[in-house]
């Protein structure tokens, strides 16, 4: 079953250097108690699909298609609408966490806030819930955790009490954005445990915006690999692993350090000069005629969608 829809999604915002076309005819849809990961390199794309789900663009972006939430168009409902749907349906985890989180306060007050106001819970009983809930995401000592400052906790501990709050009314979705950027190898471990946690316990379907493809493999049922503004490929993670279609996508799992830190040539295209036809074509080794021509519409291949011609 989808949860979300989203359909011709493309987001250009105005800029004094002109139109950047940050995202072009994006489609992918999300199912029920399902993981989809996002993926792709810095600039790409994926915190601005993220932020039109919840519509928190800045003015100048321009926003069309449509983004539909169990039947709801999110691009056309009301704003009184939204918040509810923001604060109790779909949670996001912003890339930032000291940025997301209030210094003012305790951690512990910012994760009952969202119970007393929306669930309507008792103090008393909010801070259970709370001090449970930190249990559940792996802090020892859940009571202590509780009565700290964020500048008290490191980046993944803050990073978890995040993931805490967005569990806290048990939404439908959960965004989040690079959880584990800038974070130590030892603690994105902590946080894909996370992860497998809330997985476990909400039920709740995530989508996981990462530039890290390990992570990206251990946490999710299916991958879309966006290139400059663009899916160009959507499947099964686990057969995305074994056999990536895309040359992008190859060139991709080629710069793991695994796979040798191969890095593909050239560099992403400008998002306001963009090029004509398939935007990887210039970089590809396998570049016909019709790639800079024309963009290539989704092959199946596999179970798979892969927009490129080899696949035709
Ligand atoms: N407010 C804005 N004004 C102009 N361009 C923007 C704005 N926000 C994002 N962009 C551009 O949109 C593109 C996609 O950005 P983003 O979604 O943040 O990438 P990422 O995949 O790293 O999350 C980038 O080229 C970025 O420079
Ligand atoms: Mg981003």
């Amino acid at each position: 079953m989808k949860i979300l829809d989203i359909c011709d999604l493309s987001v250009t915002f105005s800029t004094p250097v002109g139109d950047v076309f940050a995202v072009n005819n994006t489609s992918f849809s999300l199912n029920e108690n399902e993981t989809l990961a996002l993926v792709g390199e810095t600039g790409c794309g994926k915190s601005v699909i993220a932020n039109s789900i919840i519509r928190l663009l800045p003015q100048n972006a321009k926003v069309t298609g449509s983004i539909l939430f169990k039947g709801i168009d999110l691009l056309k409902v009301s704003e009184s609408e939204l918040e509810k749907i923001r604060q109790q349906e779909i949670s996001i985890i912003f890339q930032n966490p000291s940025l997301s989180l209030n210094p003012l306060y305790t951690v512990g007050s910012q994760i009952i806030e969202p119970l007393i106001i929306h669930k309507k819970m008792s103090k008393q009983n909010s801070i259970d819930k709370a001090i449970q809930l930190l249990k559940t995401m792996g802090f020892s000592n859940p009571s202590k955790a509780y009565g700290m400052y964020p500048y008290q906790l490191s980046g993944g501990m803050n990073q978890r009490i995040l993931l805490s709050i967005a569990m806290t009314l048990n939404p439908s979705i959960i965004i989040a954005d690079e959880p584990t950027k800038g974070l130590d190898n030892e603690l994105v471990r902590d946080i894909i445990d996370e992860f497998n946690t809330v997985k476990r316990v909400n039920n709740s379907s995530i989508i996981l915006i990462t530039h890290d493809l390990s992570v990206a493999r251990e946490l999710s049922d299916r991958i879309a690999i966006m290139y400059s503004g663009e899916i160009i490929e959507i499947g099964e993670t686990k057969k995305f692993f074994k056999k990536p279609l895309h040359p992008y996508s190859q060139a991709l799992l080629n710069s793991l350090p695994e796979r040798g830190f191969i890095a593909p040539n050239g560099t992403s295209p400008s998002m306001i000069n963009v090029p004509r036809g398939c935007k990887f074509h210039p970089r590809c080794p396998y570049k016909k005629q019709e790639c800079s021509k024309k963009i290539p519409l989704f092959y199946s291949y596999d179970d798979r969608s892969v927009r490129c011609y080899l696949f035709q």
